[in-house]
This record gives C-alpha cells, structure tokens and sequence, in this order.
C-alpha cells in the first residue's frame, strides 16, 4: 500500500503545533510553539491571549514544519485537526485554518478528539496491541479504558470528581508553585520525604477515582497551619501528594491488570510526564508482566504528531469532516 502522509494541526489549550505524519506511526516532520511563558505572568492559560497567540504564529508554524520536511504540501493526503476538547477560541483557530488548507489543496478533513490524541501518541513509538488497557491522565481525564480495537473504548472507570492533573495544578498554586502546577510539584517532591500522612483518595476496588478529598485536606492544612502561625513544609507535603496520588493511579491500574485479560498497558495525557508515575506504573507492568508503552516527552504534552496518528485508523476507514466542523469544548471519546 501507499504511504499516508497526513498533515496534523493542534491548537486546543496552550501549544501551536503542526505535524507531518507517515501511516500513522512516523513522524516526518514536526514543530511545537509553547505559549506557557506568557501565560505563567497570569498563573495560568488566559484563553484571550491563547486564540489570539495561535492565529499570530499559526502561518509561522505551518512554514516551519513544511521547511522540515521532505515532503510537499500537494502530497499530502489528508488534513488533520483537534476538534474537541479544549478552549473554543483556540480549538477554532487552528479549525478554521485547517479548513482553508483543505479547501486551498482539495485534501480531505479530518476532526480528531484531542484525548484520543493523547492514546494514539504511543502509536508513535510502540504498536498498539489489542486487548490493552489505556490509563488517561491529564487536566481533564482520569480514565482506566479498554480497548479492544482502533476507535473502540471502553471506559471502565473515570475520576468522580477532580482530574489528576487539575488536582496537581491546584496543589501547586497553594503551594505557591507557579503554572505549569505538576511539573513544578514534582521538581519540589523530589527534595521531599512522604512524611505528612494524606487521606487515601477511596479506599474501594472500582475502576473509579477520586481526588477532591485529598485536595480539600492539603488546602484546609495549608490555611490551619498558616493562620496557627506554622511553616509548611513545602517539599514534604508536595512528596506526599504526588505519592498519594499516583498510588491511587496505580492501585486502580492493578486491579485491572488482575482482573482485564490486556496485551498492553499505555499510559497517555500531560501527567504521564511525571517522572514519578513513570517509575511506579512500570513496577506495576513488570509485575503482571504486560508490555508497558508510555509516550516520550516530547509527544506527552500536547503536540500534533499525535492527532497525525489518531486521524490514520479515521483516514483508512473514510471517516472525513466537512466544513461545518465546529469547535466543541467538551466531547466524550466513547461516541467517536
Ligand atoms: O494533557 P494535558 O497537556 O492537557 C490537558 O489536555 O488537560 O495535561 C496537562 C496536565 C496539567 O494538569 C499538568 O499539571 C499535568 O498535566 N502535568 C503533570 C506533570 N507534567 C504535566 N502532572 C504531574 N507531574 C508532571 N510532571
Ligand atoms: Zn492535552
């Protein structure tokens, strides 16, 4: 068969990026421009200042990854575009340009799901193998999901309430950390010792999560022991978060691990950049012995060489959009 070349464009949140993308595996070309140090002045992402960022360096953006690459834009076979979720102004931003490439170059569209997205990164650097097991954690997604083929997921558990990586962000700004919260929580973590004992998040044996209590008790801590006049210690209570927290991950992981017959665990979405539950998730791999695949750094935090490899299964299957395509800022992955 020929090779798929499709053209990827992200823009959901904070990062513009663009990528070349060969059969939905290899990465032929790929640029990420990060917005985070604008947004770190306002301690967080200021979605004003988002849209209008991603429209200035978009065109910029594009150029660079064209210039990169081997390949033309006129073999190209698709475009590819994050439709949903994430913020509206920025989700329509990097649309409507795909839109005008689609029309200008009369190659097909494609609007992928940007947590999708986040699972089809391992395809990059592993092959997906079926039955696996899909842990999602980002600053929205806490989800054990099974899946059995390409586009078919089963969620078997999400968060009841906060997202892992909303809780690390919420941390980090008690804490007084700057945005981005979680990587700056666990840059203090490593200073620390897990001396502050936290309340376990839920102490059951369903796929689901919970994090808001362990929040709640780091806030109400935070505030008695200031108005008592006491020093928090900072490093030791951001290490025993992270390892409250991410024990909660793995815990869930291992039940099922035991009770899922899966040929593969991945791990996908901005937290699983953390060192930290890289370490602890592979212990857990290598005691049930799954294959583990977890995406490298770089194709962790939003980039669109992932949305490349989510649109190939779309492509092969014919599954185009129009030009009414809209933004959505929520959308489920399950109806994909
Ligand atoms: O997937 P993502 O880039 O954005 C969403 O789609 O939500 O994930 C961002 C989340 C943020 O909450 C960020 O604090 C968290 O991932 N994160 C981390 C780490 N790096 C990023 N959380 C814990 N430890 C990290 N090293
Ligand atoms: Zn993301």
């Amino acid at each position: 068969m020929k090779d798929v070349y499709i053209l990827a464009i992200e823009s959901s949140c904070d990062e513009t990026s663009i990528a070349i993308v060969k059969n939905g595996n290899t990465v032929e070309s790929f640029t990420v421009l990060t917005q985070m140090d604008t947004h770190a002045n306002f301690g967080g992402v200021v979605p004003e200042i988002a849209s209008r960022m991603h429209t200035e360096n978009i065109t910029m953006v594009l150029e660079e990854t064209l210039q990169k690459s081997s390949i033309r834009i006129e073999e190209i076979d698709a475009i590819a575009v994050t439709y949903a979720p994430g913020l509206l102004g920025s989700l329509l931003v990097g649309i409507e340009f795909a839109k005008v490439l689609s029309l200008v170059y009369k190659k097909p569209l494609i609007a992928v799901n940007h947590t999708i997205g986040h699972i089809y990164a391992n395809a990059l650097e592993n092959k997906l193998t079926f039955p696996l097991l899909a842990l999602v954690v980002s600053g929205g997604h806490t989800d054990l999901i099974l899946m059995e083929e390409d586009y078919n997921f089963k969620i078997l558990g999400s968060t009841m309430d906060d997202a892992i990586g909303e809780c690390f962000d919420k941390v980090a700004r008690i804490l007084g950390l700057k945005y981005p919260g979680g990587p700056n929580v666990e840059k203090l973590a490593k200073i620390g010792e897990p001396t502050y004992a936290l309340p376990k998040p839920v102490n059951d044996s369903s796929y689901n999560f919970s994090f808001s209590g362990l929040k709640s008790h780091i806030i109400n801590l935070v505030h008695n022991e200031s108005q008592r006049g006491n020093e928090i210690r900072k490093a030791d209570l951001a290490c025993s978060f992270q390892v409250t927290a991410v024990n909660e991950l793995t815990r869930k992981v291992e039940i099922a691990l035991k009770n899922e017959n899966v040929s593969q665990l991945i791990v996908a979405g901005g937290v699983a950049a953390s060192g930290y539950l890289r370490e602890e998730i592979k212990k857990v791999a290598d005691k049930y012995q799954v294959p583990l695949s977890i995406p490298s750094m770089k194709y962790c935090t939003d980039n669109a060489a992932m949305i490349g490899a989510a649109a190939y299964p779309l492509f092969l299957q014919g599954k185009y959009a129009d030009f009414s395509l809209n933004a959505k800022s929520n959308a489920s992955i399950v109806s994909e």
